[in-house]
């Protein structure tokens, strides 16, 4: 394992299916309330630039079942890379604690606090990606279909940090992903490059939503505009409404597809309540998933499994 969790592409498929195989145990142990202190006595600094629920509650709750302390640093709290310099909380961070997770703006500083950090430093979002969602949300559907064989995933939305995730997933493990965002919100074009050059996975950029869908397994989408975007959301609202997940597009895709979404989600507006609410969503299990994949990352970069 590398030392630290800051994209997906840095992991082999071996790797990553390892953190699946570990997800799969320590959720089990988690359900029959079996003790699991792995990281007993083990501190985790979780640094937040942006708002949180779903990160912040899953891992303050896992590393606490894991026997060890998580500590909650609000965005009003270090002020990383404004009131001091990234490369010194790196430094001073890894005197206090054996872990840190930060969700940061600028992806520059979370390869900057892990450069630093002489311990290992976990993405918990960045405004280029979000591994530890992606994680959630591939062994989500794998737990849903019991393997990845023949997956199709189409990703409606903004070709956002959610989205890049998802591309460096195609880089590593095979399945064939649709990507529709409207023209100019596709995802950051290198990381497509990438993927494209690893010859994983059939890649494809698919502008009419209809188009997309056919025959998708997962419908996935996120937010229009996302934390730092507030200022742009009305104008994104126009440009993204014929990407809306509503149940006319799900009509289009297989009977059975499973729609998922990273949340929080703007009701009414990336995805309609009939559709998050009906029988094909997953998104609870995806957001609940969250924690048990995490503890799996925290325990293999402590090595302690
Ligand atoms: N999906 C996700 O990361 O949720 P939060 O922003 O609430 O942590
Ligand atoms: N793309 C969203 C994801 C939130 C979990 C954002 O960055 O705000």
């Amino acid at each position: 394992m590398n030392k630290d969790f800051i994209s997906i592409a840095d992991y082999s498929k071996d790797e990553l299916e390892a953190i699946f195989e570990l997800t799969k145990e320590l959720k089990e142990k988690t359900r029959r309330r079996e003790e699991h202190h792995l990281c007993k006595g083990l501190t985790m600094a979780m640094i937040f630039a942006k708002p949180s629920a779903r990160t912040r509650i899953s891992f303050e709750t896992g590393m606490y079942q894991l026997g060890g302390y998580a500590l909650y640093l609000s965005p009003n709290d270090i002020g990383i890379g404004k009131r001091e310099a990234v490369k010194d909380i790196a430094r001073v961070v890894s005197r206090y604690n054996d872990i840190i997770m930060a969700r940061l703006f600028e992806h520059a500083h979370i390869l900057e606090l892990a450069e630093y950090a002489s311990v290992p430093v976990i993405n918990g979002l960045t405004d280029y990606n979000h591994p530890c969602q992606i994680m959630a949300d591939i062994y989500t559907v794998l737990e849903h279909r019991g393997h990845l064989n023949d997956l199709k995933v189409t990703y409606i939305g903004d070709g956002n940090n959610v989205a890049n995730s998802w591309v460096n997933l195609a880089s590593k493990l095979p399945f064939h992903l649709v990507l529709c965002s409207p023209s100019g919100y596709e995802p950051d074009a290198e990381t497509l490059t990438r993927a494209h050059a690893a010859g994983v996975s059939q890649i494809e950029i698919i502008h009419d939503p209809v188009q997309a869908v056919k025959d998708a397994d997962v419908v996935y989408t996120d937010v229009w505009a996302s934390m730092g975007q507030e200022a742009e959301a009305e104008q994104r609202r126009k440009i993204f409404m014929p990407y809306q997940i509503n149940s006319q597009l799900m009509s289009h895709a297989r009977k059975d597809a499973l729609v998922m979404h990273c949340l929080p989600a703007h009701r009414g507006e990336e995805i309609t309540d009939e559709v998050i609410d009906g029988p094909q969503s997953i998104v609870f299990d995806e957001a609940e998933n969250r924690m048990h994949v995490q503890k799996a990352i925290i325990v293999k970069l402590l090595n302690k499994a």
